[in-house]
């Protein structure tokens, strides 16, 4: 897959990792499409990959359910001029805290953003992307889905699904040309995280690297994945979690 008129679609492509990401592959000369729920913050981060000289549409949406989905869906398709050629799923929710102190909401706003729109973004788009024979599609993940973490129950469990996906959408598409894969970040200094303070520091403290990732070594490790130089690497995951998962 060259990577000149390609498009890529990525959730949550207007803050910390997924703008990273972003950037990042619009570098490479695909044409990115974001999508968010705040349009001034969708508008900017288009406006600066444009001023960069590179391709990008804002997407406005509250993804939280199947149709959501399916229209942001339509709309990057129309985009791309008939295809999406590689899909990030990166939009996501952390609330941290014990499990008797998450309500019912909570827990419904975890899953639905962070596996329900996942799922039906790949229903609509892998299937386009299998009849042209090519596509890739990169999951942003979690180390705390790969061991039990106090406070973590609800967030890790959906990204513990998107793990499972992973693998099963690399078994339903790969031999149509569709790779599908998973990127594990540990704590990573964003706009979602700014408020955890010393909090992720600590977090990241018990790892080898001793620090938070930067959302643009996140993104190195997405950036791989969704393109070519990983053309034989289908259903893994990518630890990029500073050792953490790896003592
Ligand atoms: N940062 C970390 O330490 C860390 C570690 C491991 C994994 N991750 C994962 O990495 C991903 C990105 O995290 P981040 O820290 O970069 O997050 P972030 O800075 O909070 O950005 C989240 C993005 O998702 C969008 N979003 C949130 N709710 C949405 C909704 N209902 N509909 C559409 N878009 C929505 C936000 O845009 P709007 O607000 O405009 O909607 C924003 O672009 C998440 O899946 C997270 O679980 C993060």
């Amino acid at each position: 897959m060259t990577t000149n008129s390609l498009t890529a679609l990525i959730t949550g492509g207007t803050s910390g990792i997924g703008r990273a990401a972003a950037n990042k592959l619009a570098q490479l000369g695909i044409h990115v499409i974001v999508v968010g729920r705040n349009a001034e913050r969708g508008e900017r981060t288009v406006a600066e990959i444009r001023a960069a000289g590179s391709e990008a549409d804002f997407v406005s949406s509250d993804l939280r359910d199947a149709s959501s989905a399916r229209e942001v869906a339509r709309r990057a398709v129309e985009f791309g001029n008939g295809h999406v050629d590689i899909l990030i799923n990166n939009a996501g929710i952390f609330p941290f805290g014990p499990t008797h102190e998450m309500t019912e909401e909570m827990f419904d706003n975890v899953y639905s953003l962070n596996v329900k729109v996942p799922y039906f973004l790949v229903a609509e788009l892998a299937p386009l992307m299998a009849e042209r024979g090519k596509g890739a599609i990169v999951n942003v993940s979690t180390m705390v889905a790969d061991y039990g973490a106090a406070g973590m129950s609800l967030y890790g469990s959906s990204k513990a699904a998107i793990n499972l996906l992973t693998k099963a959408w690399a078994a339903e598409y790969g031999s149509s040309g569709v790779r599908v894969n998973a990127v594990s970040p540990g704590p990573t200094r964003t706009e979602g995280t700014d408020a955890m303070g010393e909090g992720l520091d600590q977090l990241a403290a018990q790892a080898p690297a001793g620090r938070p990732a930067t959302a643009d070594e996140i993104a190195e490790a997405i950036v791989f994945l969704a393109t070519d130089r990983a053309s034989f690497i289908h259903g893994a995951k990518l630890a990029v979690d500073g050792g953490r998962t790896a003592i």
